[in-house]
Formats: C-alpha cells, structure tokens, sequence
C-alpha cells in the first residue's frame, strides 16, 4: 500500500487551474509508476472510481482494464451511463458485466439485512476476481481510495479494504490517484476531466443499491417498483431544481401489502415510502420538507406509473432516532 500523505499546507482544490494542476501532476505519477504495464480497475460509476477511471484513461489509455460489475441492484441508467460514457465517449477498455441473475439468485429468500449486505459484497469480489483471472498481464489494481478513507481507518472508525478484499493469490500494486483529496475537490477534478453534472455531483448511493431498499427478502418485482419509484423521484427532483441542492433522496418498497382500490376493483399492493433528506455529518440528518404540490404530482406520478403501488407515504424522521437507510 502506498504510504502518500496529504500536505499539511496543500491548498484546497477548488477551481479549475487547481485541478488541471493536480490532474498533470497524477497523470505523470501515473505514468511513472505504471510504465507500460496493465492496471485493472472496478468501476462503479460511483464519483470516486469514475474520477479515477477518467485520470488512469488520460495517462495510459488503454492499458487500463475497466470492469463494470452490474449487480442488478443500481438505479436505472445507471450501467447504461457507465457504458455511455467510458466506452462510447471516453474510448476506454471497459468489461461489462452483467451478474443480475447470480447476485438476485443467491439473495432469493434472505431477508436479514447484515447477511444480504454480506451476500452483495462477498459476491461482488468474487465476481470481479473471476474476472480479473481471466487477465492476462494485469500488474496494478486501481482505487477510490480518498482521503477520509484513511483518517476514518486510522481512526479506526471505518475498515478501509484495501485491494477490494481480493483473495489472497491476487495481490496487486495499488494505484491511488485521488487518495489525498477531499470528496469535494475529487468533484472539481471529476468536472475538469469532463465527466458529466450527474455523475460528479451525485448523491450519496451505498454499496448494496437498491438492496437496502427493497426490506427484507428481495423479489424481483419489488426491485422494479423501488428503481421505478427512485428514477420518478429523481426526474421529479431535477426538474423542480431540487437536484444537488437535497443532499439525498430516495424511495423504499417495504414488503407488506395493504388494500386499496383502482377502476372500481380492489387492490392490494405495496407502499411507496419517500425519504428526502439533508446533513453535513451524516450523524444527525433533518428532512426536507417538501412543497405541497410536489407532493401530489409525486403520489399521483407513482401510483399511476408504478405497478405494484396504491399508497405513497412521506418518512419524516430525523435522524437520530432513525438511520437514512432503512437497513
Ligand atoms: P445510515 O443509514 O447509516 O446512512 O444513516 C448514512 C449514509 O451512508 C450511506 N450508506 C452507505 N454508503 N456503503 C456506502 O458507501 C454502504 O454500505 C452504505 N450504507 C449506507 C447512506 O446512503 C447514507 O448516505
């Protein structure tokens, strides 16, 4: 692991000259350190491994291996964005992956939240190291890695897993372009290497998606009703300028159905639960309240696009007493 340490006195990168800076310092690093050899990276589309993916692609081009696990639980267009925009646009060396039937398989039937966190993760290493075998000539692993990640492990706050958990046979050098930046300045550099508004700037997602929003047990058509619901609440949200001004917004299917009524016949189907919310620290979260006719456009947005839906309920819980996710 490389032991690169931020500079007591770096200046925070917030313009544009800043970040052109930083990205022809990395790109020489990069070069320097790579050489002519081959560097494999999972890319989520997340800020982190996007803004990496895009500096690794300016330094050595095709000697980097993208793979883009898609693991069935992501929003919607969001693999499709990946493939947009780093194989289509950027000209990249990008696998794609498609494991939504091996990920949902095993996760058929489990409704503990801790074990389908642990299914998700363990089944994205494995997936992503069956495809890093399949390399031939792979000498680095690239990484998100920034640079609260490791004052949050060395405060032994958060476990930082270096190298992704590979196993063990699979040791690589680690390339770490962004690892001295702040999430904020990661977004600066993102932007100057011309990755899009809604990558750069998005909102938080977690490693498990939708997974979490999909309590208990995940089916199939549940996980539809959530990305459905999601993609209205996001398009709802840009067009009413509330986009990168909320700090997170979602929508959650829980698994319980309640009766409702639709072309005078009787239904019985899921809610749709709305979570609007803002923080600094992500310890104490207040919720954004929403103007009334928003509310309305998006209870009738939902029940009437959404199949599966006949209620839509607001969650106005603080946090604490309530976590962001629901598990
Ligand atoms: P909670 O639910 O703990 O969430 O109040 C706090 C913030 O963390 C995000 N979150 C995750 N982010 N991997 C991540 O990268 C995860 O497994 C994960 N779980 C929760 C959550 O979306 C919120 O922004």
């Amino acid at each position: 692991m490389s032991e690169i340490r931020r500079p007591d006195d770096m200046v925070r990168i917030t313009t544009a000259q800043l970040a052109d800076a930083f990205i022809a310092e990395q790109v020489e690093l990069i070069k320097k350190q790579v050489g002519d050899k081959k560097v494999l990276l999972a890319l989520s589309g997340g800020v982190d491994s996007s803004v990496v993916a895009a500096l690794l692609i300016k330094a050595i081009g095709q000697q980097l291996v993208c793979v883009h696990v898609n693991h069935g639980l992501l929003r919607k267009g969001e693999p499709e964005q990946v493939i947009e925009v780093f194989r289509n646009q950027m000209n990249a060396n990008l696998i794609y992956v498609d494991a939504t039937d091996r990920f949902l398989d095993k996760l058929a039937g489990v409704s503990d939240p801790e074990t389908k966190r642990k299914i998700i993760g363990g089944e994205f290493i494995e997936v992503f190291a069956e495809e890093a075998r399949k390399l031939d000539g792979i000498s680095f692993l690239a990484q998100g890695t920034i640079w609260p990640d490791i004052l949050e492990s060395e405060a032994g706050i958060k476990a930082h897993h270096n190298a992704g958990g590979l196993p063990e046979d699979m040791k690589f050098e680690l390339v770490e372009p962004v690892r001295i930046l702040f999430k904020d300045e990661v977004r600066v550099v993102g932007k100057q290497l011309g990755l899009p508004d809604n990558m750069v700037y998005r909102q938080p997602f977690p490693g498990p998606g939708l997974g979490v929003r999909c309590p208990g047990a995940i089916t199939r058509d549940r996980l539809a009703a959530v990305r459905e619901s999601d993609a209205i609440l996001r398009e709802e949200f840009a067009k009413n300028g509330l986009e990168g001004k909320v700090w997170q917004y979602f929508t959650v299917v829980p698994d319980f159905k309640s009766t409702g009524v639709k072309d005078g016949k009787r239904t019985f189907d899921w809610p749709c639960i709305i979570r609007a919310i803002n923080t600094t620290d992500v310890m104490e979260v207040t919720v954004e309240h929403l103007p009334d006719a928003l509310i309305d456009h998006l209870v009738n947005r939902i029940i009437a696009e959404v199949p599966g839906i006949n209620r839509v309920l607001f969650d106005y819980t603080p946090k604490p007493p309530a976590t962001v996710e629901y598990e």
